[in-house]
């Protein structure tokens, strides 16, 4: 059974921090789906020591979602720290940070991707979180800043020698950005070169995979990400039901959790784009996304659904 720091998980398939995505509900519903851990969107170390709204807002969290890991961003140590020390008012069951993120808003600061290349900081990032932190502590990060710089492994063991209780590697670049395949090889790599758990991330669409890619490489878990929108089933054995009928089950849920959770007028248009997701691949589809995506309420979009059969 897959634990981090002798806490056990129900099953080795987590939800990967997906920003715009990984929302409470969202993560609530996975976790009902049988998703063993989720992960928080990335967290900016500056909107949680200024304590800006926005920010408090992506807080949001329950005991219901636990175990849960609060993904920091940022590249100060000294910040990451103090925004570590606020996080414990919170009680994720860990705190992530995030090594890994491509996009240049946030690896122009120096952070994300960017940690990968300065690997002193990267340390001195991790020393403080894990300095100010009543929980463990995990990183996410990728194979490498490029295909000539693949340094998962002693990246990895410089996790492990400062203290992480868990890695996370998506075997794709930062130059690769989401092009590409993630390459598992650097996963079996990363697994051989720490004691600590490795978590497998990269292109997986069904549980089936993701238990070939544990028995392929060692890993203890893997994370799923893309796959997992509009289908939560994703965490099952069963995989998502064939029939629109059994589908839409779980959109009332997921509906109703965003119901409960959100401001439904503020973010109208992220709900259409959460519930559209589930409607791929059936007869009509399309003439549905488009009735949801011109949903003009939330109520609208909430009879809309509940007059699906
Ligand atoms: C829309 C979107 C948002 C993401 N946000 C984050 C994030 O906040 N933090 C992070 O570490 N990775 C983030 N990622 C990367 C994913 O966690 C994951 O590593 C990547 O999508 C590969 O996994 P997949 O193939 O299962 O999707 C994001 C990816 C996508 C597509």
């Amino acid at each position: 059974m897959f634990s981090i720091d002798e806490i056990l998980f129900e099953s080795p398939l987590v939800l990967a921090p997906l920003a715009g995505y990984s929302d409470l509900p969202f993560r609530l519903l996975c976790r009902r789906f049988g998703a063993g851990l989720v992960f928080s969107e990335m967290i900016s170390c500056h909107g949680l020591v200024y304590r800006q709204k926005k920010t408090l807002h992506m807080l949001a969290s329950s005991l219901e979602e636990q175990p849960l890991a609060i993904q920091l961003f940022g590249a100060d140590p000294v910040m990451m720290g103090e925004a570590a020390a606020i996080l414990n008012e919170f009680s994720p069951t860990f705190i992530d940070i995030n090594m890994g993120c491509p996009v240049r808003k946030v690896t122009r600061r120096g952070a994300g991707s960017a940690l990968m290349k300065d690997i002193s900081l990267a340390e001195k990032i991790l020393s403080a979180v894990i300095a100010n932190s009543k929980v463990p502590v995990t990183v996410k990060t990728r194979a490498g800043v490029d295909s000539q710089n693949i340094t998962a492994p002693e990246f990895a063991r410089m996790c492990e020698d400062t203290g992480a209780s868990a890695i996370t590697i998506h075997g794709r670049t930062w130059a690769q950005g989401f092009s590409g395949k993630a390459d598992w090889n650097i996963v079996r790599k990363v697994k051989k070169a720490v004691n600590i758990p490795v978590i497998g991330n990269g292109d997986i669409e069904t549980y089936d995979q993701g238990v070939s890619r544990i028995e392929e490489t060692g890993c203890n878990g893997i994370m799923i990400g893309r796959a997992a929108l509009g289908n939560p089933w994703v965490f099952q054995k069963e995989g998502r039901p064939e029939h629109l009928e059994d589908i839409l089950p779980a959109v009332r849920q997921h509906l109703q959790l965003m119901e409960e959770h959100l401001d439904t007028v503020r973010v109208l248009a992220y709900i259409r784009n959460h519930t559209g997701r589930y409607f791929r691949d059936f007869p009509g589809s399309s003439r549905l996304r488009k009735s949801i995506h011109d949903c003009e309420s939330f109520p609208i979009l909430k009879n809309l659904i509940n007059s699906l059969e």
